[in-house]
């Protein structure tokens, strides 16, 4: 059974995630921006995933990339399905993925199958496009995965084309209220998005066994997973205000912290704290500690490890090299004491996710730090995926100059 995730604004980081999860051999990259999973989709925790932004059902490949015939293909197949539908006005979304179709040509098609199904004696509302691709906002307002809604999906395959219907899209609600209603913010150490948080995390698990995720699978949409499925916990020793243990705990982990401030343990308190009021969670006493990573003597042992580490001082212009070469120094310095601290602490095997810093010094060019290329050295075996190159696992923004760089490790 296949499906088709549309992968979101770095599609590198969405299709590790996946490759993480489900493993290489499951996924299929579909040009740059989706990708075919091989997997029975009620096993497809799509709640969880920070890198993909549409969940669609593949209803057939045409043997063409020629928009003409495409939209022939449309015309004959839509009428047809409105019938399927119940009473109603029907509601129909277009995108397309990789494929050069300007949006009037996109608007004329619309209007093309919106004739054909109005001679069935249905009405028809056409969602207009503000890009060829409807985001998922617009999906969501316009109710295109109810009951009414088709909104179709056209994927350039090679010389092929993937005609794919959304099932869900990322709830934006839900995310921006995890990320902006929190009580405790901190704009200085930087706001990790939740999706990001989710990337780092499905980084850190790995592959997930089938028993645990038919469990998962089985949990309404947006509700979070109960703990006792997966019993295991996550550990983010640089937790800031928690953005990555509140995503571990709705991705249904336990969690432990610690931060070298104070202020920063008291901020991850009250967030999960207003996390499970928000979300029904049971209330825990979390090991959150006031801790130097470099030499902290954590009281749990972590099934995994994810984190955003210290990233250096916030540039929002462009440094001088020596100004640049002290902060890389700095953070390089911080991040490797701390994998040797921790190194001694947890079993062989334990996997890692880390955000490190690394600093945008032209368009897409980026300075690393060093300790990248000694992470064997120090007793960790760097993780690579199949479907992405190591170099692409960064999440930055164009006008950012601290870019952060995903590392999966696991201790030797
Ligand atoms: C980039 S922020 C992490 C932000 C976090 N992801 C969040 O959700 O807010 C890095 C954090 O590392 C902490 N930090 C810096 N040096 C540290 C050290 N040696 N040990 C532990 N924490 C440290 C800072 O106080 C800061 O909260």
């Amino acid at each position: 059974m296949q499906s088709l995730l549309v992968l979101g604004r770095q599609p590198a980081l969405g299709l590790a995630e996946l490759e993480s999860l489900y493993g290489a051999a499951a996924l299929r990259p579909v040009g740059k921006q989706a990708v075919v999973v091989d997997i029975d989709p009620c096993l497809l925790a799509f709640d969880r995933l920070g890198g993909a932004t549409k969940f669609c059902k593949i209803l057939t490949t045409l043997d063409t990339t020629h928009w003409g015939q495409i939209e022939k293909f449309l015309v004959g197949v839509a009428p047809g399905h409105s019938q399927t539908m119940p009473e109603g006005k029907m509601l129909l979304g277009l995108s397309v993925v990789g494929l050069d179709i300007g949006l009037r040509q996109l608007e004329a098609t619309g209007l093309t199958i919106k004739k054909a199904v109005r001679k069935t004696g249905r009405s028809v509302r056409l969602v207009p496009n503000k890009a060829p691709e409807l985001n998922s906002a617009q999906v969501i307002h316009n109710k295109l995965t109810g009951p009414n809604g088709w909104e179709l999906v056209f994927i350039r395959d090679g010389n092929k084309t993937i005609v794919a219907q959304t099932v869900k899209v990322q709830d934006i609600e839900s995310y921006t209220r995890r990320d902006r209603e929190r009580p405790k913010r901190d704009t200085k150490v930087g706001m990790l998005p939740p999706k990001l948080a989710q990337i780092l995390i499905n980084l850190a698990v790995g592959r997930l066994p089938e028993d645990k995720l038919s469990s998962i699978c089985e949990i309404p949409a947006g509700q979070p997973i109960p703990r006792p499925i997966l019993g295991q916990t996550v550990l983010d020793p640089f937790c800031g205000t928690g953005v990555v243990l509140q995503e571990a705990l709705l991705m249904g982990y336990d969690v432990a912290g610690t931060d070298l401030e104070p202020r920063m343990v008291e901020y991850t308190a009250k967030n999960l704290e207003w996390l499970s009021d928000m979300y029904g969670l049971e209330h825990k006493d979390y090991p959150l500690e006031v801790g130097d990573a470099t030499s902290h003597k954590w009281s749990v042992i972590p099934d995994f490890v994810a984190t955003e580490t210290y990233l250096g001082r916030p540039f929002t212009e462009k440094p001088g090299p020596e100004i640049l070469a002290q902060t890389a120094m700095e953070c390089n310095l911080i991040i490797k004491k701390f994998l040797n601290n921790i190194g001694q602490q947890v079993p062989s095997g334990t996997r890692f996710c880390l955000a490190v810093p690394a600093w945008q010094t032209r368009p897409n060019q980026f300075k690393h730090l060093p300790l990248i290329d000694s992470l064997s050295d120090m007793g960790y075996n760097r993780m690579s995926f199949e479907h992405i190159a190591d170099e692409d696992l960064i999440y930055y923004r164009a006008d950012q100059i601290v870019a952060r760089e995903l590392i999966v490790i696991t201790k030797r």
